[in-house]
C-alpha cells in the first residue's frame, strides 16, 4: 500500500486546499495544510504574520512546518503557493512525497482569489496584474512536480478522482520507488 505523502502543490487560487480536502476523505487520510498550521499555532493568520513580522518570518516558519511534515506518511499535505520556492523545502517533501501540481490560468486563477483577505501577495492596486506577473515568475517552480493537472472548470470532487485514478494507474505504481 503506497504510505507516501500525498503534496499538493500551485499558485495561490488552483484548489489545493479545497482539492486536498476531498482526496484526503477519499483515501482515507489525514489532511494537513501547512497555512492552516502556521495559523493554528501562531494563533495568526497568514496576512497578520506578513503585517506583523513580514514575509521572511513566514518563510521561516513554513520550513519548519514542512520540516515536520515530511517526516510523517500518509499524510495528504497542501502547502502555500510559495512554498515550492526554497529548494529544501521540495527535496523535504520529495523524500517521503509525491508531488502533486494543480494548475489553472490567471483568468481562474483571479475569479477565484479576488475576495480573499488572507493572501498578501495579492494586495494592490491591480490584482489581475500581480497574478499574471507572480505565476510566469513561479511556473517553473512548480513544474518540479511529479504531475500536474488542471482545475479550470472543475470542481475539487472531480479533481481529487482524477489524482487517485493517476495514483491508482500500473505505470506511477510500477514506475516509482515507494518504499
Ligand atoms: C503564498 C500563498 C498563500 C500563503 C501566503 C504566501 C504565496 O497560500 O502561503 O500568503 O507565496 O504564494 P495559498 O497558496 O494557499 O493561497
Amino acid at each position: 500500500m503506497l504510505s507516501k505523502n500525498i503534496v499538493l502543490i500551485g499558485f495561490m487560487g488552483t484548489g489545493k486546499s479545497s482539492v486536498g480536502k476531498q482526496l484526503a476523505k477519499k483515501m482515507n487520510r489525514s489532511w494537513v495544510d501547512v497555512d492552516h498550521k502556521i495559523e493554528d499555532e501562531t494563533k495568526l493568520k497568514i496576512s497578520e504574520i506578513f503585517e506583523k513580522k513580514g514575509e521572511p518570518y513566514f518563510r521561516y516558519l513554513e520550513k519548519a512546518a514542512i520540516e515536520q511534515l515530511s517526516r510523517e506518511k500518509n499524510l495528504v499535505i497542501t502547502t502555500g503557493g510559495g512554498a515550492v520556492l526554497d529548494e529544501s523545502n521540495i527535496a523535504n517533501l520529495k523524500k517521503n512525497g509525491v508531488l502533486i501540481a494543480l494548475w489553472a490560468t490567471p483568468e481562474t486563477i483571479f475569479k477565484r482569489v479576488k475576495e480573499s483577505r488572507n493572501r498578501p501577495l495579492l494586495k494592490g492596486e491591480d490584482m489581475k496584474t500581480n497574478i499574471e506577473s507572480l505565476l510566469e515568475a513561479r511556473c517553473s517552480y512548480y513544474e518540479k512536480a511529479d504531475k500536474k493537472f488542471m482545475t479550470d472548470g472543475k470542481t475539487a470532487l472531480q479533481v481529487a478522482g482524477e489524482i487517485l485514478a493517476w495514483l491508482e494507474t500500473d505505470e506511477f505504481e510500477f514506475g516509482k520507488d515507494w518504499f
